[in-house]
């Protein structure tokens, strides 16, 4: 059994912590909380072990709350940290806690993987690179943009790479996520050099590919709008699904209007957190134009992430050939039933 403990539990934390405490071959330490609040109470009513701040115990224990104990002391408990701090703060978490204690880390996709803040020297995105992240010690899990994106072009390039001449991808981002309390502001922002081109290009560095992204006031999903351009004509396919049928956490749909009806959905369903941990492509608005195709597909922002982080993890740890672990993850979080009921929802 593999020890692990997660450093945060924030919208992140908190799924990574509902998966993995119910992996059987992971003996699940407890999650980090650094503030009290309605999540602290969540972790606390679900039985998962509490550890805080050496400074912070008598605040938290004064309050009440059964603290397991210090977060040093669970991070010494463990063979693996899972970081789900809040951007930037993983770095600072690496270099206090896993270096001195000689510690494996998974980061999220707020962190850097260049400059001085620099957490790991690789990106992972399952569909793509899990062969290379098996035994590294700090990988960072790309951001859900960075996963969706992944798990639509690799695909394509399987299928087509000397015929594609460049993507361009428009990011359509949603402002915050379901359980923020933070306000939606009515405006839409655009991001003047958004980080996920680098990203993807980290573990895609052949393809030319162009990101803008723009922020817009919704919960409920991201969206992006995919055109990918042709050396000729674009190849003959009869549907998506030709392409992405077999493809592990991609539904291919033709119904649903928007972002908020797959969500409504995945909570009408029972899904835990909402999530269907999955993208969603919109076949009915594909089009094809001479040398162009254009795709549009929405990604489950705080989802998409946690199977990749649980696919890391078996990498990480026990070097297990990948389609073995996409089965585990998939009995975990039950990717393939849930792609099945949505297809059938919002299918043809
Ligand atoms: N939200 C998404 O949709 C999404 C998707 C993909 C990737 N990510 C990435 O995942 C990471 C976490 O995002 P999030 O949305 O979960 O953020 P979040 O909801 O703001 O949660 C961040 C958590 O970090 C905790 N924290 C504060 N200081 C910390 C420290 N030193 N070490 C560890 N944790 C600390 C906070 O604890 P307290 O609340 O107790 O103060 C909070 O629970 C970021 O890198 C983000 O870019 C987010």
């Amino acid at each position: 059994m593999v020890r692990v403990f997660i450093n945060g539990y924030g919208n992140i934390g908190r799924r990574v912590a509902s998966a993995f405490s119910h992996d059987k071959e992971i003996q699940f330490v407890g999650i980090g909380k650094y503030s009290i609040d309605e999540k602290l109470d969540e972790a606390i009513a679900k039985k998962f072990p509490v550890y805080v701040p050496e400074e912070k115990m008598p605040e938290f224990r004064q309050k009440g709350y059964d603290i397991s104990g210090t977060i040093s002391e669970a991070i010494k408990g463990s063979d693996l940290v899972i970081d789900a701090a809040k951007d930037g703060f993983g770095f600072s978490n690496k270099v206090n806690l896993y270096i001195p204690m000689n510690k494996p880390a998974i980061f999220q996709g707020g962190e850097d993987r260049t400059g001085e803040k620099k957490v790991a020297d690789i990106i992972h995105n399952s569909r793509i690179n899990y062969d290379k992240v098996v035994n590294q010690k700090y990988v960072i899990q790309g951001s859900c943009n960075v996963s969706g994106m992944g798990r639509i072009m690799q695909p394509m390039i399987e299928k087509f790479a000397d015929k594609i001449l460049r993507y361009d991808v428009t990011l359509i981002r949603r402002w915050a996520d379901l359980e923020d309390t933070k306000e939606v502001k009515d405006s839409i922002e655009w991001d003047k050099n958004p980080h996920h081109q680098d990203d993807v290009k980290s573990f895609l560095p052949s393809v030319k590919l162009y990101v803008e992204a723009y922020k817009v006031p919704s919960r409920m999903m991201h969206l992006h709008q995919m055109t990918i351009r042709f050396k000729d004509k674009v190849p003959y396919f009869d549907s998506l699904s030709d392409i992405y049928h077999d493809e592990f956490g991609v539904a291919v749909l033709t119904k649903a209007k928007g972002t908020a009806d797959i969500r409504l959905k995945a909570r009408e369903f029972g899904f835990e957190h909402d999530d269907t941990n999955m993208v969603h492509i919109h076949e009915e608005t594909m089009r094809k134009s001479d040398d162009t195709l254009k795709i549009l597909y929405s990604d489950d922002q705080t989802g998409i992430v946690i199977p990749e982080n649980h696919l890391l993890f078996q990498s990480m740890m026990f070097g297990r050939p990948k389609n073995e672990a996409y089965e585990r993850t998939d009995s975990l979080f039950q990717i393939s039933k849930k792609r099945d009921m949505l297809e059938k929802q919002f299918g043809a």
